[in-house]
């Protein structure tokens, strides 16, 4: 009997032993999304022994990396393990842009993200821490349903390619959604933070435990190049004015008698309500700039951090109270950009998600577009989150304009694609693929026309109402200046 128990041990540590880097096995997740994947397949990433205990860095093979962590023997199913494969890979989709995620990714992620934003993960430091059819299909198939249909009057509106996979359609079926746009071909060698493709073993596995920004405790998501020193200890404190970061609450509390910042440095260019924006040029304030971005990595996957920050503005956007102006979420642009990029970073800090800041952030970057008189497009690969922030910017933006255009002479509304483009700042890429993705276009005795039915009018007229901190154009004091021009940044 006790020898049988010593050679299940035994078997045991010989089966741990065998549980190396690239293998796969199922692992007990920690944040459940659902039942059947309670024990999802998962690649050993690295493991290590302290003090006799055995841990396992597991990356979840379906899903983000965010949800990557450590886990101890006990939450592996060992007798189900699959050694590495010659040339098998751990799947990008998770790792990087939403671009390369199956179209399920963003449910999957709904369910997650729901667990994600769980108090603990960002708690509080008082626990200290359109349909498409033709207007007469649609009749019938509509009967007693109010809808508005909007002609879309230049064929030419659509680029070839779009006219292609719509032209290729029945009717009846939905056009293809293709992504808002293609992803770079390279990703960009410069900027304080560039597309990161090839990405080694250290910089896939999270790094910081925990760090405490002003009242938040907030666990971080991926890997940043913070000082190796810092990545040993529990919690790192970082001073939520000037984003230094220190050892000890210790040091955090002499660096706060020194430091007098009660706002992020740059200029205020927006203010409304306790709403407010600063403008940071990274070549100015570059320390703070460099602090930022060491910040947004740790909740940013596919971006790699350059020190040069010099070639980017910094948009931070931050809440006031008595106590000051608190970082709320930020964005980075390029002073200038060939592909005219709007935003290249944007981020909303973890305690600050799903509470409409991402869709302020997003509907302020197209206020500096419009007041330069251009459109944007956000930076790719777009994160998954990202993705779906923008998706929805677009969708209520655009849908907002169809739903308030009157009719003329008693004629069903016009527009083109170019005016919403004008109207919005937003691309005329961008714009096309969120028609597309809500299914409004239909291509109709030789025109295209959107089809709004009341049902979609309706929806959206509930979704912007829950919209209630909005940004206020009136309150933007800020001059666009022309970077080409000034030789230098
Ligand atoms: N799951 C499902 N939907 C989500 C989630 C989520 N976890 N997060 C946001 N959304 C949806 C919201 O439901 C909302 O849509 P809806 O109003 O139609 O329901 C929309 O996205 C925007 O929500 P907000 O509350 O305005 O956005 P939030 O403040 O959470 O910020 C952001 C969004 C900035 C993408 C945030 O999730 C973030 O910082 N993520 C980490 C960094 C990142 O991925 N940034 C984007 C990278 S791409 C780039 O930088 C160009
Ligand atoms: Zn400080």
């Amino acid at each position: 009997m006790a020898d049988d128990k010593e050679n299940k041990k035994i078997g045991l540590k010989t089966t741990l032993d065998m549980v190396v880097e690239g293998c796969r096995l199922p692992v007990k997740m920690s944040i459940l999304p659902n039942e059947e994947e309670e024990w999802p397949l998962a690649e050993i990433l690295s493991r290590k022994e302290e003090k006799g205990k055995l841990e396992f860095y597991v990356h979840y093979i379906d899903f983000n990396k965010r949800l990557d962590e450590w886990v101890l023997p006990d939450r592996l199913r060992v007798e189900e393990l699959q050694f590495p494969k010659k040339d098998q890979k751990t799947p990008q989709k998770q790792n990087s842009s939403a671009a390369n995620s199956r179209p399920t990714t963003p449910d999957r992620e709904l369910q997650l993200s729901k667990k994600l934003s769980l108090p603990e993960q960002s708690s509080p430091a008082a626990k200290l821490g359109g349909q498409g059819q033709t207007p007469q299909s649609q009749t019938k198939s509509n009967a007693g349903r109010k809808r508005k249909a909007i002609f879309l009057d230049e064929k030419q509106d659509l680029p070839p390619a779009y006219c292609n996979s719509l032209l290729s359609q029945d009717s009846q079926d939905a056009p293809a959604t293709p992504q808002p746009s293609a992803p770079p071909q390279q990703p960009r060698q410069t900027g304080s933070m560039s597309s990161s493709h090839d990405e080694n073993i250290i910089t896939r596995i999270k790094n910081m435990e925990t760090i405490e920004l002003g009242k938040y405790r907030i666990k971080p998501w991926y890997f940043s190049p913070y000082p190796p020193e810092l990545t040993t200890i529990s919690i790192v404190y970082i001073c939520e004015f000037c984003l230094k970061y220190v050892k000890s609450r210790k040091c955090l509390e002499r660096h706060r008698t020194k430091c007098t910042l009660r706002h992020p440095p740059g200029n205020e260019i927006y203010r409304k309500s306790t709403i407010s924006f600063f403008e940071i040029d990274g070549r100015k304030n570059k320390m703070y700039s460099q602090n930022l971005c060491l910040l947004a990595k740790l909740f940013l996957d596919h971006k790699t951090l350059y020190y040069d920050t010099d070639p980017f503005l910094f948009y931070v956007m931050t809440e006031y109270d008595i106590k000051g102006f608190h970082i709320v979420g930020f964005f980075s642009k390029e002073k200038e950009s060939t592909e005219d990029y709007n935003v290249a970073c944007i981020l909303t800090l973890p305690p600050y998600q799903r509470k409409g800041y991402g869709k302020l952030l997003i509907e302020f970057s197209y206020e500096l577009s419009k007041f330069e008189g251009k459109t944007g497009s956000p930076e790719k690969p777009l994160s998954d989150l990202g993705l779906l922030s923008y998706r929805s910017y677009w969708s209520q933006t655009i849908l907002e304009i169809l739903v308030n255009l009157k009719p003329e002479n008693g004629e069903r509304p016009q527009i083109t694609i170019n005016e919403i483009c004008e109207l919005t700042s937003i691309r005329k890429e961008d714009v096309i693929s969120t028609l597309q993705h809500l299914n409004l276009i239909n291509y109709y005795k030789g025109q295209y026309i959107i089809t709004l039915s009341q049902e979609s009018i309706d929806t959206h007229n509930r979704a912007m109402a829950k919209r209630k901190i909005r940004i206020d154009a009136k309150c933007l004091h800020w001059t666009p200046k022309d970077w080409a021009k000034r030789g230098k940044w």
